[in-house]
């Protein structure tokens, strides 16, 4: 009888589960009315007297045994349903995570920037409030000078040294006042223009500046430059430089790059020619270097600037700037695949 009691007790710490019906089973079978342990007391009365003693202390043990496993797997399995309800089923797949993505012309810009860092060219900024020294004067555009009017001006409040900047050439000034050459920076920025807004024209957009000074550069130092870069961005390297006039250059040139006609947008963007102008470029003028405090005897450079949006536009055919600014989440989806 000791060895069978014995026996139960193997089996009774031995005994595992998971489940709450083979638990429930378990308890049954052992502590249960008509269970095993209750029937070793029944017994008691018949066992003899000397040995009531060992198996007293066996039949204890063997309720001591059970009744601590159905505890221990209660707990366990208590803890493990409280988990559940906290974590959710830690088994199951991950929900998807939901990224943003960046705007279309941040995305541009970040392009704009590796293609000619590649070429040895660092990142410059400047202030979007500017004064009429970065924004003008030192570029050549003395006051009275009717090139002023070319950009239509937001000036603060009544103070007319106080403007938003209307291009990001004003960052040359701030760069070649602190910086001796050799230069070589872009400077990418959002300017600020008293504009109609229209498909093709708003009264914020991007631009990115481009400055480089040295010792005899020349005009073929620039046009490479612009052809490696369309290159890289486009993929396309043809380019047309329409003589143009700008106060801080000269000679000075508009950029035009030529896209085709593929597709309607090709044919808005384009006005039906299939060439684009992205921007102004040119030889610094001298007046330029001297108001930096930079002798032109000595040093000279070229410098460009180009608008980001019409570069997105072409790239991701879109007919319309205002879409970049209406912050449309069905038209900023669309550039999740673009890190
Ligand atoms: N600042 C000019 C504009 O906004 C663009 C430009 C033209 C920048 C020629 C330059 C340049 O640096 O050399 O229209």
């Amino acid at each position: 009888m000791i060895d069978k009691i014995k026996d139960y007790i193997g089996e009774a710490q031995s005994f595992s589960t998971e489940n709450k019906e083979e638990l429930e089973a378990f308890r049954i079978k052992f502590l249960g009315k008509k269970g095993v342990l209750n029937d070793f007391f029944a017994e008691f009365k018949k066992v003899p007297n000397d040995q009531k003693k060992e198996f007293g202390q066996v039949v204890n043990a063997l309720k001591n045994a059970a009744e601590e496993k159905v505890k221990s797997i209660v707990e366990a399995l208590e803890s493990k349903e409280e988990t559940k309800g906290v974590f959710g089923d830690l088994t199951r797949a991950a929900e998807p995570v939901i990224i943003g993505s960046r705007h279309p012309i941040s995305i541009v810009k970040n392009q704009i920037i590796d293609i000619f860092a590649n070429i040895g060219f660092n990142v410059s900024e400047g202030p979007e409030i500017e004064d009429d020294w970065h924004n003008f004067t030192a570029l050549n555009l003395p006051e009275y000078h009717p090139a002023r009017d070319m950009q239509d001006t937001f000036f603060i409040q009544t103070n007319p040294d106080v403007l938003l900047r209307t291009h990001t050439s004003s960052v040359q000034v701030r760069y070649m006042e602190n910086h001796k050459p050799p230069i070589r920076t872009i400077s990418p920025g959002r300017v600020f223009r008293n504009e109609a807004i229209s498909s093709r024209s708003h009264c914020i957009f991007h631009q990115v500046e481009g400055l480089y000074i040295d010792k005899d550069v020349s005009f073929a130092d620039l046009k490479q430059t612009l052809l490696y870069f369309t290159k890289e961005m486009f993929g396309k390297s043809k380019i047309r430089l329409r003589p143009s006039y700008f106060p801080f250059t000269e000679p000075s040139a508009e950029i035009d790059i030529y896209w085709g006609l593929k597709t309607e947008t090709d044919y808005r963007i384009t006005k039906g020619t299939g060439w684009l102008e992205i921007g102004g470029c040119g030889m610094v003028d001298p007046n330029v270097l001297k108001n930096c405090d930079i002798n032109p005897d000595e040093y000279n450079g070229f410098a460009f600037g180009m608008g980001v949006e019409r570069i997105a536009m072409l790239l991701y055919q879109i007919g319309d700037i205002r879409m970049f600014y209406e912050n449309d989440v069905r038209f900023l989806e669309q550039f999740k695949a673009n890190i």
